[in-house]
């Protein structure tokens, strides 16, 4: 008797084992990021990069299954934002979250993902303080602080003396704004202009014909990546500043790699600084960017690119050490190093943003022909300037 009921509870046990393993250990992560309107190319790179990433990777981290779930913020849009990821809470029940574009929305989230205990990878809003509002932020893209302060400081060592500054008017713009200002002037350099420009702004002539008449040796942008910066870049040698010898420098949104092409011969010489380029020369680019071709054979790799796929990292990292535990999960990637293809990246234990090289670059063609931003300076291992690092 004893001996059956033994050999009917392994018959169950084995018979529930299986649905267990495949159903109740799948962990699921919420991917919010911009997949329809002016910004969508956002949610594209960052669904594309996770799904080289899961090829390179598989679909299990540690002993857990993995399934990502799409959510679209449609764009600058805290209210869409905080309702999505609510949803994927609550209706969901993910226990990680991903993606998050704007900084606006990241912050709309802050107190959710704090009660909640969600570890949040943020692969790209990049206002310094947004992993101050919680605990459970972390972050694979940059901060402003982190590129334009190398920007600046390679301006003055270039001979850059005068500068007008224009930058979009909101958390990111500011902080760029900020930074680059105190750095330049902090080693000798003038700002002539400081112009901030209104989010919804379309039409950049006046700001441009503008910063022409106050003739500076350069200007030096910060705009959210995306058709806008499009539209300054190109209003930029359009309105006859390039004829004027005023240089261009920027944070590298305003030339990412899905617009430069489009951008045509005249952004040939405009100068950026982020954490990455497409043509950053390793294996592992190379690597990242295969993945990519074998897959999508018409995307190009740009910084979403990276900054998801790298995000897609610290979640497995994880969700292996500590499966739902929230608390526990942020607190085993602290401090935590690897290889990138953009270089070599760490997680900040003490503001929990990626430290990381960022690279000078110029806009130049490469042997085919094609535009391309060349890393022509490199600063090893910045951290987020606008926070205390460890
Ligand atoms: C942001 O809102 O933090 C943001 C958006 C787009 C960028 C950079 C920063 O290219």
């Amino acid at each position: 008797m004893k001996a059956t009921l033994y050999g009917l509870c392994a018959a169950l046990a084995l018979a529930v084992a299986p649905l267990a393993g495949a159903s109740a250990d799948t962990i699921k992560v919420g991917i919010i990021a911009p997949f329809s309107g002016p910004f969508s190319i956002y949610g594209k790179q960052f669904k594309e990069a996770l799904e080289v990433f899961v090829k390179d990777h598989g679909t299990k981290a540690g002993s857990h299954e993995v399934e990502f779930i799409y959510k679209d913020s449609t764009g600058p849009n805290p209210d869409v934002t905080k309702q999505v990821t609510r949803e994927l809470l609550i209706k969901d029940g993910v226990k990680y979250l991903g993606g998050y574009v704007f900084t606006p929305n990241a912050l709309a989230v802050a107190p959710l993902v704090t009660q909640s205990q969600t570890p949040t990878v943020i692969f790209n809003a990049a206002t310094s303080i947004i992993t101050k509002k919680s605990p459970f932020f972390v972050r694979t893209s940059f901060t402003l602080p982190q590129v334009a302060g190398p920007m600046a400081d390679w301006a003055i060592t270039n001979g850059i003396k005068t500068v007008a500054t224009a930058v979009t008017d909101y958390g990111p713009g500011i902080d760029a704004e900020k930074t680059f200002i105190k750095e330049f002037q902090a080693k000798g350099g003038k700002i002539v202009d400081q112009i901030r420009m209104p989010i919804k702004t379309t039409d950049f002539a006046p700001f441009l014909q503008r910063i022409k008449s106050d003739a500076p040796n350069a200007l030096f942008v910060f705009i959210p990546a995306g058709p806008t910066a499009f539209s300054f870049t190109k209003a930029y040698s359009d309105n006859g500043l390039k004829a004027a010898g005023i240089q261009f420098l920027g944070t590298g949104d305003v030339d990412d790699e899905t617009t430069l092409q489009a951008l045509g011969d005249a952004a040939i010489g405009i100068k950026t600084s982020y954490s990455y380029s497409a043509a950053h020369k390793s294996a592992l680019n190379d690597k990242l960017k295969a993945g990519l071709a074998k897959l999508h054979p018409d995307s190009d790799a740009n910084f979403a690119t990276v900054d998801a796929y790298d995000g897609a990292y610290v979640l497995y990292k994880m969700i292996a050490a500590a499966g739902t535990d929230g608390p526990a999960a942020v607190k085993s990637v602290l401090g935590m190093s690897w290889e990138s293809a953009r270089g070599p990246v760490s997680i900040d234990a003490h503001n929990r943003s990626i430290t990381q090289n960022i690279y000078i670059r110029e806009v130049a063609k490469d042997a085919q022909g094609k535009l391309e931003n060349k890393e022509i300076a490199t600063y090893k291992d910045v951290p987020d300037l606008g926070q205390a690092s460890k």
